[in-house]
C-alpha cells in the first residue's frame, strides 16, 4: 500500500510501496532477499466506460498491469534464489469478461491476465507457482458502489491459501467459478448479459 497502517503484531513488518514507482519496487525486492511468496493485491478501479477519461484508463493500466508486471520482474530472481516459491496475482473475473461501466479496468485486468500466463511460462523452469486469482465482487471499498451479495476478503484469502497448498494456478473464488464456466460455454451470451450492467 501507499498508505499502510502500522501493525502491533511482531510477525508483521510494514513497508510502504507504490507499485507504479519502479524505484520503490526494486528497492523493496532488494531489501527482502528471503521472500518466498509474493501476493500482488494492489489495484485500482477508476470506473469509466470506453469513452471515459483517458487519465483514468492510464492509471488503471499503470497500476493493474505495469505495476503488477514490475513486481513480477523484481521478485522473480528473489523467488528463484529461495527455491521457486509462489507469485499470486489478484486479477478479476473481469479479466475475461468486459463490464461496460468499468471498461478500462477490465482491459487492464485482461492485460494482467495475459502477462500472468506469460510469467507462468517464463518461471516454470525455476519451479515458481504463478497464480491468477479471478474473483467476482468482493466486499471492499473498491466494490462499494456495487449492490448485492459479495464475497468477504477473508473468503478470498482462504481460497488463495488452499490453492497455494494444492498448487492450483487459475483460482476462481466463490461464484466466480460458475461465471468462468458460463464464459467458457457461452462467451457472447455472457457479454450480452453484462452489457446493461450499471454501477450505482
Ligand atoms: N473488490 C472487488 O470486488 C474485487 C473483485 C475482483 C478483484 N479485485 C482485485 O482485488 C485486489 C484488491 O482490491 P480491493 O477490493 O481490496 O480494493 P480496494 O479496497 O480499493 O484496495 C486496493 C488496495 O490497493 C492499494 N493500492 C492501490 N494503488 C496502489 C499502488 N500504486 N501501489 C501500492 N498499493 C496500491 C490500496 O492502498 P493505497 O491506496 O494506500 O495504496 C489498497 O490497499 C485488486 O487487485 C482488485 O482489482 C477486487
Amino acid at each position: 500500500m501507499r498508505t499502510p497502517q502500522p501493525s502491533t503484531d511482531p510477525r508483521i513488518a510494514v513497508e510502504r510501496l507504490d507499485i507504479t514507482k519502479p524505484a520503490d519496487v526494486e528497492g523493496l525486492a532488494a531489501r527482502l532477499p528471503e521472500v518466498s511468496l509474493v501476493v500482488n493485491n494492489a489495484g485500482v478501479l477508476q470506473g469509466g466506460g470506453v469513452f471515459g477519461p483517458l487519465e483514468s484508463a492510464e492509471l488503471e493500466m499503470r497500476t493493474n498491469y505495469f505495476g503488477t508486471l514490475a513486481m513480477c520482474r523484481a521478485f522473480a530472481p528473489v523467488l528463484a534464489a529461495n527455491g521457486g516459491g509462489g507469485l499470486v496475482n489478484l486479477l478479476s473475473i473481469l479479466s475475461q469478461l468486459p463490464m461496460p461501466p468499468a471498461a478500462s479496468y477490465s482491459a487492464s485486468k485482461a492485460a494482467a491476465l495475459s502477462m500472468t500466463r506469460s510469467v507462468r511460462a517464463a518461471l516454470a523452469s525455476q519451479g515458481t507457482l504463478v497464480m491468477a486469482v479471478m474473483p467476482a465482487f468482493v466486499d471492499t471499498d473498491m466494490a462499494k458502489a456495487v449492490p448485492g451479495e459479495k464475497l468477504s476478503p477473508e473468503q478470498v484469502a482462504q481460497t488463495v491459501i488452499t490453492a497455494i497448498q494444492e498448487g492450483i494456478e487459475d483460482v476462481y473464488p466463490g461464484p466466480a467459478a460458475q461465471i468462468a464456466a458460463n464464459i467458457q460455454r457461452d462467451p457472447r451470451g455472457m457479454e450480452r448479459q453484462l452489457a446493461g450492467f450499471a454501477l450505482e
